[in-house]
């Protein structure tokens, strides 16, 4: 499993930035950026080298740890996946290529694309003392042109991006996308209402041209939750010290909240069920939401069976189990 938490080297290399930035400018500029992105804007704002650092201390961590959480279950479902190449669209800073490097040692060419140059200059920046990153390829452009000109990958990633464009350029982006897909492709998005009716989209786009669900479905049926419930989960994940002040929080740690789905080209065979809540557990009983391979079910565990109740006691919300109803 990969941790939720930034590697070392990437810590460094942005403690490494910030060394002479003013904290509380970068804060400023974060705060004026979450802002934009509460009102519906996206990265446009981002335009300074203070702007990209500031982004990247308010967002990086938590995007990164929702990237490890939806990779750590795409290896759980696939644990034999090793992929060679991979292409990040919409990469910013490089977050979900560093996520994808942690998870997958087997990795080998990386190409990033993104149309802001400050986010880009900081990825590069951040992966040029990185024995593995620092020959990533980081083209500059539109998503869809630069895509078309990108070579096919193994894996191919979006993270947080596909909610800065627009519905008929999400269609178009996600069948290019999957046409750039030798393998699996992941999406991710904020775990919002929003975020996931962007998941769920592309999803069933994706599952009428052939693709199949490896994570979070155990099915590649229409989802069964019912507005206004929505399929997310959430990761904890720590603050540094630079994280707190640049957010100006108080606590250590925060939980971030996201939706995603890895498509597979080939069916998946093993198929467990999913933890669509924390549990609530009883002394009576373990009950759990869960979406099986058969649709949604609100499993009870009685302390009676004690096995099976010791079990279920230790599953988390987002975990993958075997139950079939
Ligand atoms: C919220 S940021 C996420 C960045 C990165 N994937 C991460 O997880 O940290 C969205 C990124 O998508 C990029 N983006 C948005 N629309 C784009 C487009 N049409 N073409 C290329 N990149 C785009 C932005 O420049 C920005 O870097």
């Amino acid at each position: 499993m990969t941790s939720p938490d930034l590697p070392a080297e990437l810590k460094a290399a942005l403690d490494g930035k910030l060394r002479g930035f003013s904290r509380s400018d970068a804060a400023g500029r974060a705060a004026a950026i979450s802002k934009t992105y509460r009102d519906g804007g996206g990265s446009g704002t981002i335009r300074s080298e203070t702007d990209a650092l500031a982004y990247a201390l308010a967002r990086m961590p938590a995007t990164y740890a929702a990237m490890t959480a939806s990779l750590n279950a795409l290896v759980e479902i696939k644990p034999d996946f090793a992929p060679n190449s991979l292409v990040d669209i919409g990469a910013g800073p490089g977050t979900a290529t560093w996520a994808a490097a942690e998870t997958f040692p087997s990795l080998q060419r990386f190409t990033l694309l993104d149309s802001n140059d400050a986010l880009r200059t900081l990825a590069l920046d951040l992966v040029a003392d990185s024995f593995r990153l620092r020959e990533a390829s980081y083209q500059r452009g539109e998503a869809r042109a630069a895509l078309a000109n990108a070579d096919t990958a193994d894996l191919v990633v979006a993270s947080y991006m596909i909610g800065e464009i627009g519905d008929a350029e999400q269609r178009a982006l996600a069948e290019l996308m999957w046409q750039k897909t030798r393998d699996t492709l992941l999406v991710v998005e904020p775990g919002t209402p929003a975020g996931y009716a962007r998941i769920i989209a592309l999803r069933a786009q994706l599952i009428t041209l052939g693709a199949h669900v490896a994570a979070p479905c155990p099915h590649d049926g229409e989802c069964p939750l019912q507005p206004p419930d929505w399929c997310h989960f959430t990761q904890r994940l720590q603050r540094s010290r630079a994280h707190k002040q640049v957010k100006g929080a108080e606590l250590p740690f925060e939980d971030e909240k996201f939706s995603y789905v890895a498509l597979t080209r080939a069916p998946v065979v093993h198929r467990p069920s999913r933890v669509l809540a924390q549990p609530v557990v009883s002394k009576v009983e373990v009950t759990a939401k869960l979406c099986t391979p058969a649709g949604l079910a609100l499993t009870k565990v009685p302390r009676r069976a004690k096995a099976d109740y010791a079990g279920a006691r230790r599953w988390r919300w987002g975990d993958a189990v075997a139950q079939e109803s």
